[in-house]
């Protein structure tokens, strides 16, 4: 019986990946930590990635033919502030993960994010040395290279401002927040120099399920394939969902100030994924067609 282990799948992309996995996969199991939920049809476990042990006992319990590990410290301006949990979490969590499926024979997908980038240039392929300006993005490196260590067949999947429907937990995403505050009548101001490629979760947990039932490893970049500043992201997102675009106003990142920096322009190319699978990336507008429907 193949069988998935979702690992941070009470989360919005693992939540994604676990429902789609039953399509791919005879069982599912998706591992929560703080937010217990249900996916119908498929196993849940709780897990905290930081140990080892534990970690190992799941892998060796489960007999998982795939991982795809999703869980993550997230918050780029928490991780600033709090170096050492995202070192446990962003590091240390994806080597334990990664030594456990080493062990098991088991293939690894783990999820890291353009943030590996400086931003100074864009247009970054799998090719392009990363250069990371701040902690999650250091610490997302520091994974991807513990990852790479310990079990040289595994993939390592960068995606980019990942949005979709959270069923599972209140916590927003870019176009959720955005929604939110538009139909709220409430004025929103995005970035216009910070130049992103958006992922929507539910194409991309599709995408990520076939790279692990391939026979592939190494980098892969698998986020959307269309450039825009969070500014045009946030006109798409009102046109999509039919709302009066006059409360999105345009604001500079350097007005505002963030704890940590963020890179201006760290856009990915998909062409390396898009070959391996043989598909098109969706448009933006199409995917917020997608989101709309099925809200
Ligand atoms: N969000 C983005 O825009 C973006 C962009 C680029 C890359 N990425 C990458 O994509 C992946 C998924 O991101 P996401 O936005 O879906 O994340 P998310 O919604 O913040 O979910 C994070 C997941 O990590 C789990 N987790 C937290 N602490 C844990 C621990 N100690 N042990 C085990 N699991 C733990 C959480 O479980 P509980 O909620 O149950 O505590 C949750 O399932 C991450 O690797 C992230 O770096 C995200």
């Amino acid at each position: 019986m193949s069988t998935l282990l979702v690992i941070g799948a009470s989360g919005l992309l693992g939540q994604h990946i676990a429902e789609r996995g039953k399509q791919r996969f005879e069982r599912v199991i998706g591992t929560y930590h703080a937010n217990p939920f249900q996916i119908q049809g498929a196993g849940v476990q709780g897990l905290d990635i930081r140990s080892a042990k534990t970690v190992s006992e799941l892998l060796e319990r489960e007999e998982p033919d795939s991982v795809i590990l999703c869980s993550a410290l997230t918050g780029v301006d928490y991780c600033e502030e709090h170096p050492e949990e995202a070192v446990a979490l962003n590091e240390k969590g994806p080597l334990n993960v990664a030594k456990a499926c080493n062990a098991q024979g088991t293939k690894l997908l783990h999820i890291s994010t353009d943030y590996v980038f400086d931003g100074k240039r864009g247009d970054y392929k799998e090719t392009d040395e990363p250069n990371p300006i701040n902690i999650y993005g250091k610490t997302k490196l520091g994974g991807e290279k513990k990852v790479l260590e310990s079990t040289p067949n595994s993939i390592i999947a960068r995606i980019c401002v990942v949005y979709g429907w959270n069923r599972n937990t209140p916590k927003k995403n870019f176009v959720t927040w955005v929604l939110e505050n538009l139909e709220g009548g409430e004025p929103v101001e995005l970035f216009d120099d910070q130049i992103v490629t958006p992922t929507y979760a539910d194409e991309v947990a599709d995408i990520l399920l076939r790279l692990v039932q391939k026979d592939v490893s190494g980098v892969f970049h698998a986020s959307g394939s269309q450039k825009v500043s969070r500014y045009e992201f946030g006109k798409h997102i009102a046109e999509a969902f039919s709302i009066n675009l006059e409360k999105l106003a345009p604001v500079s990142m350097q007005e505002v100030g963030l704890p940590a920096k963020r890179p201006k322009d760290s856009s990915l190319i998909v062409r390396k994924t898009e070959e391996e699978l043989n598909i098109k990336m969706r448009p933006l507008p199409l995917s917020l067609k997608h989101m709309r429907e099925n809200r």
